[in-house]
């Protein structure tokens, strides 16, 4: 069986929404501190839905499928529902990732975590109002 499914191949070859997001809404950058990889996000919301998403991955092959597949799998949903995206279902999404390399779908779900936390500081609510 090869190491990684088509997805995450596909992903990695042809990232979606890879950029920046002037004026974005929320930015949230995470790193891993073994691997060195950094993943940011830029998220655009309107009324609590998320109308736009890029990234910016300097990493691995799989944190740049990982944060295409995230970006997917967040636009156009609620913040709420945003929030709920666990790296499992990042994962998933991609049909699988190696054992020793799920930590880079956790980087994708950290950096999204961390764009609405800035959303929200931002905006001066909190998770529970949103
Ligand atoms: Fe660390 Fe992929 S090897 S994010």
């Amino acid at each position: 069986m090869a190491l990684y499914s088509d997805k995450v191949m596909d992903h990695f070859r042809n990232p979606r929404n890879v950029g920046v997001i002037e004026n974005a809404d929320g930015i949230g950058e995470v790193g891993n501190a073994k691997c060195g990889d950094i993943m940011k996000i830029y998220l655009k919301i309107d009324n609590e839905i998320i109308t736009d998403v890029k990234f910016e991955t300097f990493g691995c092959g799989s944190a740049i499928a990982s944060s295409s597949m995230a970006t997917e799998l967040i636009k156009g949903k609620p913040v709420s529902e945003a929030l709920q995206l666990s790296n499992k279902a990042v994962a998933e999404a991609l049909d699988g990732l190696p054992a020793h390399k799920l930590h880079c779908s956790v980087l994708a779900e950290e950096a999204i975590k961390t764009a609405i936390e800035d959303y929200y500081k931002k905006n001066d609510k909190t998770e529970s109002q949103a």
